[in-house]
């Protein structure tokens, strides 16, 4: 090496074969992320590298987590107009444009995260290497933030790889490997790690030609043929987004389609796009839920606990889950039960987990080993984590925790699953009430980021942390809530069910209750959700909480359960279901559904999330909105429960709330909250 130059962001170092490396290393961070000033010095940057005259150019990263995980989304959210949005994007074409016209061979070397800006960084070098392992992970996953890429990334995708791969890379956000980015020509090779220097080198000598896409690509990008593809890939995206909710994909494919045949125009037209997607109000709300998951992951982040073995007691539908994401999270785990056939069951599901999930065989046996089913129970005296998920009795898990309580290692973490059952009740039989924390994971484990740390008033900060701290690691949203009933999930969506009932009690079909929700944003309508989730749970929740709250339980919903009609498990709930899908009768074409059916759904949401803040529940509004999304799949492009109420304007809600009372009831009683809501 004969010389470096270093600034913040960049170093340059040139070597004797006259090859410039220009390592990316942003400080201070774990991770590197396209900042506005980093892009600002790799300008400068690119100048001194010209003034070389090199032979070639590459660019890597010095982190051990990847390349470049995309642009700096936080930055996003400072965008204060749509011209400021053009400008920004306008100033990175500008440097891509320039780092593309360079008149000697340029390479990405590319090891890990290389996503969205990192990736359309990439695209304009002339070739990219990616290093050969499942840990390599390249996509534009900007869709996810209500925009598509907008660093000339929709023109050069295409360009490179063709319109249909890149379109569905574009449109689902998903990433590929190193070796499937070779196969799909998005890399020009993809190698073992310590060959990736090498192959850098042996590039810039040999330059071979660029990758181009085949004949069947390029004719899927020709005038003629774009209208029928945009059309058959608007119909795949109907299915999973609404346009006036996710606008995204759509402002996408007709960007493709009526420019793709002028790189220049359609160069112009991207910065346009993605300008206005900028501003709009999904794209907020999206990059607001992006803040608030990185909040919920920073919980816990003060603990430095480390759990190795984690003791599972009831090996039911939650404990053999939760026993089983542990395992596959790489955790030695011990499942207790009464009955090793209760064991065998759950055993049976974790291996059909595994087997989704990992796929290789030798990593399913590994998971499976590290999984012990353990009636005698010996798991608990090595355990740093005992959960406890045995059925929602108190009586018998006061008993239980006793026993743990004497068995396990004395800075064990102790936890209890309990979906109801206030937590300082279930720790009245123990010495230390202080060690015992709630870990509240939801149904179906596997699926549900959010896990609810739960508190009570003896419950020690450091207990909370660890919990925290340890949800995280096993790829968990935690989430603090107070001790209460219900807590905060639970506690919000079961109004929200409940109303869907009473709906349902005065002749309103089912399916056009659901398509309300649908409309208003939800993933799933109520009358599926509670057929999913389970009428006899849903009807135990309700009537645990309606000792404590205003809800009445409705008859229809205890009918159904005393005729063991119990949803989707059962094959018949308030749908038929077959095959694992709701049979949904079509709407009489001449029934007209009531105007108000998602407002009277959503404002009973509303307002417990009003009393639940009013009782701290939860810290702050934030942390609710990101508890109801992540916890229930609350419309994230609306941003939250909160910040919805604040975006329509809080008298006008309550104004509205107190009109549904009228019309429809007391459980629409505005709550005491509302009137300290700024
Ligand atoms: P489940 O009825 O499917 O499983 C309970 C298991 O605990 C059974 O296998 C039973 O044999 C075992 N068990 C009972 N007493 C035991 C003891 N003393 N020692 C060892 N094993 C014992 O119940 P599920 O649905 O898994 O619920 C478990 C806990 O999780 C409850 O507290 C529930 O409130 C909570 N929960 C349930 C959710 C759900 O959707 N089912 C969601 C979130 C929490």
């Amino acid at each position: 090496m004969n010389e470096i130059t270093t600034n913040e962001y960049w170093r340059l170092e040139t070597y004797d074969d006259n090859i410039v490396w220009l390592h990316f290393d942003t400080p201070g961070s774990a991770t590197n992320v396209l900042k506005w000033d980093a892009l600002d010095e790799l300008q400068v940057k690119l100048k001194e590298v010209v003034q070389k005259h090199p032979r070639g150019l590459v660019i890597l990263s010095d982190k051990a987590s990847g390349f470049i995980v995309g642009a700096d989304v936080h930055s996003f959210a400072q965008i204060e107009s749509r011209e400021q949005a053009e400008q920004a994007l306008s100033r990175v074409h500008k440097l891509f444009f320039r780092l593309e016209s360079l008149g000697f061979p340029t390479v990405a070397l590319i090891h890990g995260f290389c996503l969205g800006g990192g990736l359309e960084l990439s695209l304009a070098c002339k070739y990219r290497i990616a290093r050969n392992d499942d840990g390599t992970r390249l996509g534009f996953p900007e869709v996810r933030l209500g925009i598509f890429p907008g660093f000339g990334g929709s023109v050069r995708s295409v360009r490179r790889i063709g319109p249909i791969k890149a379109l569905d890379l574009m449109l689902s956000g998903r990433t590929v490997s190193g070796r499937a980015a070779q196969h799909m020509k998005l890399v020009d090779l993809a190698v073992p790690q310590r060959q990736l220097k090498a192959a850098a080198r042996y590039i810039i000598h040999k330059q071979p030609p660029q990758q181009k896409p085949g004949w069947l690509d390029q004719l899927a990008n020709s005038a003629p043929l774009r209208p029928a593809l945009a059309w058959y890939l608007r119909r795949q995206v109907a299915k999973k987004a609404r346009p006036e909710h996710y606008p995204a994909p759509y402002a996408l494919l007709a960007h493709w389609q009526h420019h793709a045949s002028h790189p220049r125009e359609m160069y112009n037209n991207e910065v346009k796009q993605v300008a206005d997607l900028i501003m709009g109000r999904t794209a907020q709300n999206l990059v607001r839920v992006f803040q608030l998951q990185e909040r919920l992951k920073a919980q816990g982040k003060q603990s430095d606990f480390k759990a190795q073995h984690v003791h599972v007691i009831g090996g039911g539908i939650m404990g053999g889950d939760i026993a089983a994401w542990c395992a596959f999270k790489g955790y030695r785990v011990s499942l207790q039960d009464q009955t090793a056939r209760q064991l065998g069951a759950a055993v049976k599901r974790a291996h059909t987990l595994f087997k989704r999930k990992l796929k290789k065989p030798r990593l399913i046996q590994a998971a499976m080993d590290r999984l012990m089913p353990d009636v005698e129970g010996h798991g608990l005296k090595r355990a740093d984590v005992v959960i406890e998920a045995i059925f929602e009795d108190l009586k018998v898990k006061q008993k239980l925790f006793a026993e743990i309580e004497k068995q396990a290692p004395a800075d064990a973490l102790l936890a209890s699953n309990t979906s109801s059952i206030p937590l300082q009740q279930i720790a009245e039989n123990l010495q230390n009430p202080q060690r015992l924390v709630g870990l509240h994971f939801f149904n179906p484990v596997a699926q549900m980021l959010l896990v609810e740390i739960v508190s009570s008033e003896q419950t020690d900060a450091d207990a909370a942390q660890k919990a925290a701290r340890f949800a995280k690691d096993i790829g968990k949203l935690p989430l603090p809530v107070r001790s209460s009933p219900g807590f905060l999930v639970n506690r919000i969506l079961m109004p929200y069910l409940l109303e869907a009932v009473n709906l349902l009690d005065e002749g309103v079909p089912a399916a056009a209750i659901d398509e309300a929700a649908l409309q208003f944003g939800m993933p799933m309508g109520p009358v599926e959700l509670s057929d999913v989730v389970g009428l006899d749970i849903c009807l135990s929740v309700a009537e645990k909480l309606s000792g404590f709250l205003a809800i009445e339980v409705p008859e229809n919903l205890q009918k159904k359960v005393q005729f063991k009609q119990l949803g989707k498990k059962s094959g018949h709930g308030f749908y038929r279901w077959e095959k694992g899908k709701a049979q949904k009768e079509a709407i009489d074409k001449d029934y007209t559904p009531p105007l108000d059916i998602a407002e009277r759904l959503v404002f009973r949401m509303f307002n417990e999330c009003v009393a639940c803040l009013r009782e701290s529940v939860v810290e702050d509004a934030d942390l609710l909105d990101a508890g109801i999304i992540f916890g229930t799949g609350f419309a994230p492009f609306r941003g939250g429960p909160m910040h919805y109420i604040k975006s329509q304007g809080v008298s006008d809600m309550q104004h509205k709330l107190e009109n549904l009372q009228q019309q429809h009831g007391e459980q629409f009683t505005t709550d005491k909250g509302w009137n300290a809501l700024s």
